[in-house]
């Protein structure tokens, strides 16, 4: 009898490993299914808002150009960073390309305020939480860092919607972490806030 008990308890346990250890390679895999679907939508967005900012030159908006350049610029640093981490875990970097839909430069900038916020709001956070249960330290900080990037960049496409005219002129300036994507609007600071890296590793873009 005791036997039949301790033989129970053993089978038990390793059912339960079982359970677990399926979890954990579901989790897993919905990390890696994230780190595409971000890969993905970065590299979407790096050819969006490039053809974004020819339309913005078209109609005058140079200062919003230079935006739109500046966070084309981020975005393929995020998909860099995202396909970085599919092939550490030992998958191959995929994208669905889409051709991007070009209207006005306000309408541009509605779509891009839209899209961030999306993402800074939504998909980054939730990303980054299914990360964390999966213990998967690098794809999570990841997606933190392109969320505080997507924060900013929401935040500059606010404040040129608000402010079209001012916007028309050129000389703002942008740098961006090359890095991380961080970005900021004028000179780089002396350190990224998001990874620390030095203003050396900042790129002007006007
Ligand atoms: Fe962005
Ligand atoms: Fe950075």
């Amino acid at each position: 009898m005791k036997h039949l008990i301790a033989g129970i308890t053993v089978a038990m346990a390793a059912f339960c490993f079982q359970l677990t250890s399926a979890q954990a390679d579901e989790a897993a895999d919905a990390v890696i299914a994230n780190l595409q679907k971000s890969h993905s939508g970065e590299l979407n967005a790096n050819v969006r808002y490039l053809a974004f900012a020819v339309k913005a030159d078209e109609e005058g908006y140079k200062s919003v150009a230079a935006l739109f350049r500046a966070a084309a610029d981020s975005e393929a640093i995020h998909a860099q960073k995202f396909a970085e981490t599919i092939t550490k875990l030992g998958a191959v970097p995929k994208s669905e390309m889409e051709k991007p839909t070009v209207k006005s430069t306000r309408e541009n900038l509605e779509a891009a305020l839209q899209g961030e916020t999306a993402e800074k709001d939504t998909l980054y956070p939730g990303f980054a939480k299914q990360a964390d249960g999966a213990k998967q330290a690098m794809a999570a900080m990841f997606f933190r860092s392109a969320m505080a990037a997507e924060t900013e960049h929401a935040k500059f496409y606010k404040q040129a919607l608000d402010k079209m005219d001012v916007w028309k002129a050129a000389g703002k300036e942008f740098a961006v972490c090359q890095v991380c994507g961080y970005t900021v609007m004028g000179a780089p600071p002396l350190k990224c806030v998001v990874c620390a890296s030095p203003r050396e590793k900042f790129k002007v873009i006007k």
